[in-house]
């Protein structure tokens, strides 16, 4: 690994590179706001422990260019194992208070357990100890993922998520975290959105398992995860009664291809149920429903029922949002109960094909996660956006040139999103933090290292830390506390 930790910051107060006019403005967020960046391990650690010895699933996967569409790794990825103390410094000196990252459960439980014993990694938790102290010691709050999307290879190996093992291992692994890292986490997260994993790993079949269609599959992997949820949210609050223990939910408004077309408003209905409120549903219920139509097959009816300790386990709402989706029904083989997505974009979009819309963050923060907003017992649930960003493609090596320092989409995203967050406070939402994805470019799963989500940009061959003008311009709104005017 590159030894040559090369940061570039011209100017630590992050006053704008070039023409950006920011104007003091009277928009202020609420005292206290949390302003951060979002991370997850596998995406930026480059962990040699886990690289060299290929302790989970996505590090085999990922392993296989073919799977990849850039036929990039994530092997080295930002090094952020090694560079973690220079990522923190330059969350830092953006202004910023709130830092999410996940942990590497295939490196802090490399083997499976010897009868009940699990041997854990003590030096991971080393490593993960520094990373929060060091945080701390900065006031930055943390945001602490268990699962983000990938497994210890010797769980995948008997059948992941499909099996309930998973849970009650997965439930093991949040004690011995809070146990052995409780006194530095400041809200927890049990796992990163359930329905993308299950989505992308069974029924597009483009991240592990790799299963093409596995409806069934899908669901009891979604099944198991409510277990595990609910199990581990128990046992983190049993060791720490205070902690704020919930789960990340992708949003993705839905709206139909045509309007006045029944079976395109019946599609729209059945996909936002199934992708936004399945999971939500279930964890305010404590009840397992599949949605209609999908309730039709008998394989998902037996999955349907009560889950233990489920009901009501979530201390806050924990918001990632990129993109509405406009969704239509089609009788092309294979059928699909849920329509398709429609190839129609009527938004400008970002590389991956994601319209923009700040508008649908607006209408899911004061319409569709109303619901949720409070317990079943009336408890309050603060929100926090844990992830939303833009993003740009261009070559890892940065060998085709490089326009993407000065980043006027990815300001405008930024802006434009924060102006619907603040109206949506201003509408009487308890939103407590946002948290940009992400700090830094890094391993965007099956596309590879090509797509850049960062504030921070990453010339891979040099591991070179720069800041993009995205950068400067959430410093200067983070550091006031206030969305300034920003015009191009
Ligand atoms: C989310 C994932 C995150 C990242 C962003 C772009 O769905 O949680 O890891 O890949 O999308």
């Amino acid at each position: 690994m590159d030894n040559n930790f090369i940061v570039i910051i011209d100017d630590m107060n992050v006053k704008p590179s070039q023409e950006i006019n920011l104007k003091a403005h009277t928009r202020s967020f609420p005292h206290g706001f949390l302003w951060g960046a979002s991370t997850s391990h596998f995406q930026i650690e480059g962990n040699p422990f886990e690289i060299n010895n290929r302790l989970s699933d996505w590090s085999i996967w990922a392993n296989d260019p073919s799977h990849i569409n850039d036929q990039s790794s994530a092997d080295q990825a930002c090094e952020f194992f090694d560079r973690y103390a220079t990522d923190l410094d330059l969350l830092s000196s953006l202004n910023l208070n709130a830092f999410r990252l996940s942990l590497n459960w295939a490196a802090i439980c490399p083997h499976p357990p010897i009868g009940n014993d699990l041997k854990i990694n003590k030096e991971m938790i080393d490593y993960y100890r520094k990373v929060l102290q060091m945080s701390k010691d900065k006031d930055i709050k943390t945001f602490v993922t268990l699962f983000h999307f990938c497994l210890p290879q010797w769980l995948a190996q008997e059948g992941g998520w499909q099996n309930e093992k998973t849970a009650y291992e997965f439930t093991r692994f949040a004690k011995i975290i809070a146990n052995e890292l409780g006194d530095l986490v400041d809200f927890w997260q049990t796992i990163n959105e359930p329905l993308s994993y299950s989505y992308e790993g069974f029924i597009k079949g483009v991240w592990p398992p790799g299963l093409k269609n596995g409806y069934p599959q899908g669901f009891i992997a979604l099944r198991n995860m409510l277990i595990g949820h609910a199990a581990a949210y128990k046992a983190i609050h049993e060791i720490s009664k205070a902690a704020q223990v919930s789960y990340a939910m992708i949003w993705r408004p839905f709206i139909p291809r045509r309007i006045t077309n029944p079976l395109d408003l019946l599609v729209t209905y059945s996909r936002n149920k199934m992708f936004n409120h399945f999971f939500p549903m279930a964890v305010q219920s404590g009840y397992l429903q599949c949605p209609f139509p999908l309730n039709l097959f008998s394989e998902l009816q037996s999955l349907a029922g009560p889950i233990p300790d489920l009901k009501d386990s979530a201390d806050y709402l924990s918001i990632n949002y990129y993109t509405r989706e406009i969704c239509e029904f089609s009788l092309n083989a294979p059928f699909l109960p849920l329509g398709i997505r429609s190839d129609l974009k009527t938004l400008p979009i970002n590389a991956l094909g994601w319209e923009i819309c700040p508008s649908a963050l607006l209408k899911l923060l004061t319409i569709d996660t109303r619901s949720y907003q409070k317990s079943t017992t009336g408890k309050d649930r603060p929100i926090y956006i844990t992830e939303n960003g833009y993003a740009s493609r261009f070559s890892a090596d940065l060998s085709i040139g490089d326009w993407s320092l000065k980043d006027e989409e990815r300001c405008d995203f930024l802006h434009s999103h924060l102006v619907s967050i603040y109206e949506a406070i201003e509408a009487g939402i308890n939103i407590k933090g946002y948290l940009h994805w992400s700090l830094l470019d890094n391993f965007e799963w099956a596309e590879g290292l090509q797509i850049r989500f960062g504030l921070v940009r990453i010339a891979y061959p040099t591991q070179e830390r720069t800041f993009r003008d995205s950068a400067r311009l959430y410093a200067k709104i983070a550091g006031s506390n206030n969305l300034i005017d920003y015009k191009k």
